[in-house]
């Protein structure tokens, strides 16, 4: 939820890239993270200069076309989704401060205490020329700076003042060769170069740059220049243990490799994403996580297992609940982590709370863990960014290491997400002794199939693309699934919704007949995610009896079901094939035709597969 990049170095001149470019090319990265508007700040000789534009990065590319922009050592960039203040470029970042604008900063999160604030700086003389909240940090700096003539100082002093989640980027003409930053539940990392400096929201911003990341962490400060970065706390005492890392992703990851859209691309890099999550974490039939820093003792002591998410990765969570109950017999809930804690949960020192977030970085998810931990809770986190907020302060971390997701819909994501699940549920089985070693070698065994079936899916494409064409002036669409194939079904609706605009809706197969089925009239197309005929009880039979009560009231019946079951054949309309596995890894294969459908449809629409309206990609603020 907004991206911010920072730079301070001064490239020879036979590179081309000024500072400014350098920015526009991390927002470039980091416009995944929200597109209602963009903006830059250098400063030159005579003071400060920004560029703010309403809408996508381009808006601001086309305004800076043929623009002199100064080769000063120093940029700041933000990529904005708006939360106080429509889209405009007025609310757009930065922000000048001062009462000579001799101050830029860009923003990242939500100052709660902004109108206080304001009435405040208003009546000591300070204008105002935006309604974002974003604003008041800028003046606030700028006139700790008038008081203090030290930028760091004067960060520090303003953040002291703010309530609420801020990452905070500012430059200041009297300090042309820095940048300072400040973080309070929000994202920071800095890029570290030779003779030059990067700071950003994630990697990405600076991926293209260097592959070195210092970690920044909560309510800390950084004063970065060309040569040094220094980072203290906001009470002022400097942090010498600095958490350095190497980043993995390389440059190819974060571009569309001949791909239309970073969605198909994800889409199709899930075989790699399933193997890489499994990667290093089996051998010879055993399950090893090193990563599990939460005591064994602790965790056979746990007797339930809340799972906390949002979104895709709650979704994902609801597909471990059938696994971690099945393997594990502890009574696992699944929470929307913006719920979790507003109810009086409850929580005890028994309980493993584990939340799962891409990003690492959501913020409902993030205080709803910090929630469980208030109560004693153990937290494992289940992540795709290093560095992030969630597996840091998490008590244990598994990551899925499937490379950048940049598209806003999650695919890879949420099969790295299950994956790891799976290899938490079969970690906790091992430790607490459910299930035989023998048991758990061959389930892992039918685990390490799973990239060869995800491939098998992802190789049929061209039928599911074809369907999906053929449906792109459908109204609505519903989704139905049992067992794991609901969470499945949930899944695939929302896919639809985000980058289709298509209403729809999953629903578990057996509420059909509860009210749902009211809504199917004659062509109505409905996808139905059928169990394997080997699975459990009549569960088969009865989504296969579900099937044929749609039909009956005219639905089109849009079947995915495993090879080999001929049973649907006679009520279906379309029939797409997934390969035989065990009914816990079925939702790995299920839900793949549904991501090619939304992503084919919503192209075939000529919608922005990767930046769906009103969306971003990392939600930082509840
Ligand atoms: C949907 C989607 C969102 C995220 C949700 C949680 O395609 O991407 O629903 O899954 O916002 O995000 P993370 O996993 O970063 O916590």
């Amino acid at each position: 939820m907004c991206g911010i990049v920072g730079y301070v170095g001064q490239r020879p001149s036979n590179l081309s890239t000024r500072p400014v470019d350098v920015a526009l090319q991390g927002l470039a990265r980091l416009e995944y993270r929200g597109y209602d508007s963009a903006g830059v700040a250098v400063l030159e000789d005579d003071g400060v200069r920004i560029a703010k534009k309403e809408g996508k990065l381009k808006n601001l590319r086309d305004a800076l076309d043929g623009e002199e922009v100064s080769a000063s050592a120093v940029a700041i960039g933000h990529t904005r989704w708006a939360t106080h203040g429509a889209p405009t470029d007025g609310n757009a970042h930065p922000h000048l401060g001062g009462k000579d604008d001799e101050l830029a900063l860009v923003h990242n999160g939500i100052i709660e205490n902004f109108a206080p604030l304001r009435a405040e700086l208003e009546s000591e003389g300070f204008v105002f020329r935006s309604e974002t909240d974003s604003e008041v940090a800028a003046h606030l700096v700028a006139r700790e700076m008038s008081l203090t003539g030290d930028l760091t100082t004067a960060m520090r002093a303003a953040v002291n003042q703010l309530e609420g989640a801020f990452t905070l980027l500012a430059v200041h003409r009297l300090s042309p060769d820095r940048v300072v930053a400040a973080r309070r539940n929000s994202p920071l990392v800095v890029g570290l170069g030779e003779g030059e400096n990067f700071l950003g929201s994630d990697v990405a911003a600076f991926v293209d740059n260097t592959r070195e990341a210092l970690e920044v962490g909560q309510d800390q400060i950084v004063t970065v220049t060309a040569d040094d970065v220094v980072i203290s706390d906001f009470s002022g005492t400097e942090i010498t243990e600095q958490k350095r890392y190497t980043i993995e992703w390389d440059v190819a990851a974060a571009q569309k490799g001949g791909y239309d859209s970073f969605m198909a691309k994800e889409i199709h890099e899930q075989a790699t994403a399933v193997a890489d999550t499994l990667l290093g974490r089996i051998d010879s039939g055993a399950l090893h996580l090193d990563e599990m820093s939460i005591d064994e003792s602790v965790l056979r002591s746990v007797d339930k297992i809340v799972v906390v998410a949002c979104g895709t990765a709650a979704n994902a969570g609801s597909v471990a609940k059938y696994a971690i109950e099945h393997w594990c017999r502890i009574p696992t809930e699944v929470e929307l982590a913006h719920e979790f804690r507003y109810r009086d949960p409850v929580v005890t020192e028994k309980t493993l709370v584990v939340a799962i977030s891409q990003s690492g970085e959501t913020m409902d998810t993030l205080m709803a863990m910090r929630h469980a931990q208030e109560q004693g809770a153990k937290v494992v986190a289940i992540c795709n960014t290093h560095g992030s907020t969630i597996p840091r302060e998490a008590d244990a971390a598994l990551y899925l290491h499937v490379g950048p997701e940049i598209a806003v819909a999650s695919t890879k994501a949420y099969l790295g997400q299950i994956t790891a699940c799976y290899l938490l549920g079969l970690y906790l089985a091992q430790v607490r002794g459910n299930l035989f070693p023998d048991e758990i070698a061959a389930l892992m065994e039918d685990l390490e199939q799973l990239p060869t079936h995800v491939q098998t899916v992802l190789d049929g494409a061209a039928e599911v693309e074809e369907l999906a064409r053929s449906m792109k002036d459908a109204a609505s669409v519903l989704f139905l699934g049992r067992h794991v194939g609901y969470p499945t079904a949930m899944e695939g609706a929302l896919k639809l919704k985000e980058i289709a605009y298509i209403h729809a809706e999953g629903f578990a197969a057996g509420e059909l007949k509860h009210g749902p089925i009211a809504l199917v009239e004659e062509g109505q197309p409905v996808f139905v995610i059928v169990p394997s005929p080997r699975g459990r009880d009549s569960l088969h039979s009865k989504v296969v009896s579900n099937i044929q009560e749609i039909r009956a009231r005219g639905a089109r019946t849009l079947v995915i079901a495993e090879d080999g079951d001929d049973d649907v054949l006679p009520y279906s309309d379309v029939v797409l094939r997934v390969p035989r596995t065990r009914t816990l890894f079925a939702p790995l294969l299920t839900i793949i035709p549904l991501q090619i459908f939304s992503c084919e449809l919503a192209t075939a629409k000529g919608l922005d597969v990767d930046q769906p309206r009103n969306l971003a990609k990392s939600v930082t603020v509840e």
